[in-house]
């Protein structure tokens, strides 16, 4: 159990906040480096939020800097080293606290190598442990080293180890990384808060025949000796960033450049077609930059991971990690690189203060993604986007309480994950399309780009947010009135305000759909080939008013005539095969099976996983039998975050 230690006074605390310098050489400095130095916001002052998801008391003593020199074993799926954490707080403070989860602590020393003392607090399901180290009382302005030694776990959450076999070579084996909500702790001991923003560099030594790549500037292009059959890879984070974007991943890695800041790194026998499928990002970075001003990073690549990774994408910065499935052969599925580009400024600069505020995330990003894909597609693309997205909103909604239909959560003693709904990403898109519509455009697009100048490198929360709007834009009375933000953040379900998207590309595709599957015409008039990746899934996402719930609504051999016009056994785009075996699975359509069996083994995406398990779950005598097979296949290959979901719903195999 954990012991109080170094007591603090208020005034002490107060009067010191206000001092805490940036340490000279990094976070303000980013000379060598190709981003841009920092704005005068980044080392300003921060009222730390309350964030109930780590134990860190930012406000005594906080992680300014992490420095992190591992070495990986592939055999016993460690990571071994150090994390050189730089600290300031305010004076007298004694101790820090830091967030950890399932990690082997070796040892805590100070910058001379002397041993400080430390102690892990008792384990949080959710949360972990807080590691308390002890030092000699800090003084004023202050920066202190500490230096952890420690090793990761083999089922570190954050963490997938992959075999040779596992990977689309076969020959070499593959580590990569998932911070984002809570689980940077399961492999860095830190203060694992997105309202303290760290610089980091890195020093990660591996196999010789692998390469590392880090969400950070890479200093060794070709890594550098390291004893035998090793080498290093050093990485340099000059901008502030919360620590839920460090990231890595380490394998046989190509590359291939898209422009002069953009290019793709993969495993060697896929880069020509990931990059043939991601040549959009390069206009999708300059669109980006019109909209909302300039981007803060450097480069922007992209890593595609193999198809384990149990996200879409995420935005790590520099480097977007994204799921092989959006490797759709037609550039299909680009919006989602249009999303984790948009959160290099929603998400990365401007960033949720707790996982309370994650529709400061989520939502911002979803408008902002949609903007940049008019930009490059033009209206109609745009509002086919909007139109599917709004569906989803209606679906999701459908089955949560109401108290997580509001834009602000409160996910005390709570999963963050419980949070990353369609509500923080659609109601929250919603809400900012409600906003633009009713201030006009041109308006809200000055106080957008404004929000992310003022505000860039800085964590926010709702309440910043709602004082920053009402600042530089929402400064009538009657325009408070029209936008109702309170409502739309603090209220359940949508608000009167609220106009849904109308896609005049969809109206045939609705006939279609009605005739189809409530009129029960033939599979053959449906105009599929002519139909845009958009429009099939409209078409496939259509269900009977009021929900389905214990009727089927087609019958074996309608199903069997859709399988065999549409060709669904061969489909090749995930979105879609995803939405067939959906409405597959809930009518218990046996010959789609092996297809399910196929998809669900072969591809560890939780946005997929997790509901096709789920609807054979609600599908209980017949479904459930057909889950735990699956399952007992398909987990081994399934990272933490996919088997940790999955695993709530059929059971441990
Ligand atoms: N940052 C998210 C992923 C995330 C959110 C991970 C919260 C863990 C906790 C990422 O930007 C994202 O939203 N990915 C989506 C794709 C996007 C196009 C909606 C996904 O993975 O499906
Ligand atoms: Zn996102």
């Amino acid at each position: 159990m954990i012991r109080k230690f170094g007591l603090v006074s208020a005034i002490a605390l107060a009067t010191a906040l206000g001092s805490c310098a940036m340490m000279p050489g990094f976070g303000g400095d980013a000379s060598g480096s190709d981003m841009p130095p920092l704005p005068a916001s980044a080392t300003a002052t921060i009222d730390y939020a309350r964030d109930t998801h780590s134990f860190a008391r930012p406000e005594i003593a906080h992680v300014r800097h992490v420095a992190l020199d591992l070495t990986a074993d592939f055999q016993a799926q460690t990571l071994t080293g150090t994390a050189a954490l730089d600290i300031q707080g305010v004076p007298g403070a004694t101790e820090v606290v830091l967030d950890v989860k399932n990690l082997d602590i070796r040892g805590v020393s100070d910058a001379t190598g002397a041993p400080l003392q430390y102690e892990t607090g008792s384990l949080d399901a959710i949360k972990g442990q807080p590691l308390t180290v002890r030092f000699r009382a800090l003084t004023a302005g202050e920066t202190r080293r500490i230096v952890v030694a420690y090793a990761t776990r083999p089922d570190a959450a954050a963490l997938q180890w992959l075999t040779p076999g596992q990977t689309a070579g076969g020959e070499q084996p593959y580590l990569f990384s998932q911070g984002q909500a809570i689980l940077t702790r399961t492999w860095v001991p830190t203060q694992d808060s997105p309202g303290i923003r760290q610089t980091y560099d890195a020093r990660i030594v591996v196999p010789a025949a692998l390469r590392v790549v880090m969400s950070a500037q890479q200093l060794t292009p070709e890594g550098e000796a390291a004893g035998p059959g090793m080498k290093a890879w050093r990485f340099r984070m000059t901008n502030p960033v919360p620590p839920y974007l460090i990231a890595i991943g380490v394998g046989d890695l190509a590359f291939a450049a898209i422009d002069e800041r953009t290019g793709v790194f993969t495993e060697p026998s896929r880069l020509a077609a990931a990059r043939a499928e991601l040549m959009p990002t390069a206009d999708m970075v300059d669109a980006a930059e019109r909209l909302y001003g300039p981007y803060r990073w450097g480069r922007y690549d992209l890593l595609v991971l193999p198809p384990s990774f149990p996200f879409g994408g995420m935005e790590n910065p520099r480097l977007t990690f994204a799921t092989p499935t959006i490797i759709a052969g037609d550039q299909s599925l680009v919006s989602l690189v249009a999303h984790e580009l948009a959160h290099s400024w929603s998400g990365n600069l401007v960033t949720n203060a707790t996982w309370d505020d994650m529709w400061l995330n989520e939502g911002f990003t979803v408008y902002f993604e949609n903007r940049i894909m008019e930009a490059l597609y033009g209206q109609d693309r745009a509002l086919m986007l909007r139109a599917l997205g709004w569906g989803d909103l209606q679906s999701a909604m459908a089955g949560l309480s109401p108290a997580d239909t509001m834009l602000k959560l409160d996910l005390t003693g709570r999963d963050p994950d419980d949070g990353l709904t369609d509500v923080a990403y659609e109601k929250g898109a919603a809400f900012l399309f409600t906003m633009e519509r009713l201030v006009g455009r041109e308006r809200f697009d000055a106080w957008l780009k404004g929000y992310f100048e003022r505000n860039a490198f800085r964590p926010m929360t709702t309440e910043l947010f709602l004082e920053d709007i009402r600042t530089h834009l929402v400064t009538t009375r009657a325009l408070e009135d029209r936008l109702m933000m309170d409502a739309w953040i603090y209220q359940p379900g949508m608000p009167s305000n609220w106009q849904p998207p109308v896609s005049t590309a969809f109206v045939p595709v609705d006939a279609a759909a009605r005739a189809f599957f409530a009129d029960h015409g033939p599979a053959s008039a449906i105009p599929w080939a002519g139909w845009s990746t958009q429009e099939r899934q409209r078409f496939l996402a259509w269900r009977p008013e009021g929900g389905r719930e214990g009727a089927d609504w087609l019958s074996p051999a309608q199903l069997a005539n859709l399988e065999s016009t549409l060709k669904l056994r061969d489909e090749g785009n995930a979105e879609v095969l995803f939405s067939w075996l959906q409405i597959a699975v809930q009518h218990r359509y046996q010959p789609a099976v092996p297809t399910l069996e196929h998809f669900l083994t072969t591809m560890g995406r939780r946005k997929f996983v997790l509901p096709l398990f789920t609807s054979l779950w609600a599908e209980g005598d017949w479904g459930r039998p057909i889950a735990t097979r699956l399952y007992a296949r398909a987990r081994p290959g399934y990272h933490p975050v996919t088997t940790g979901s999955v695993d709530a719903v059929v059971g441990r195999p």
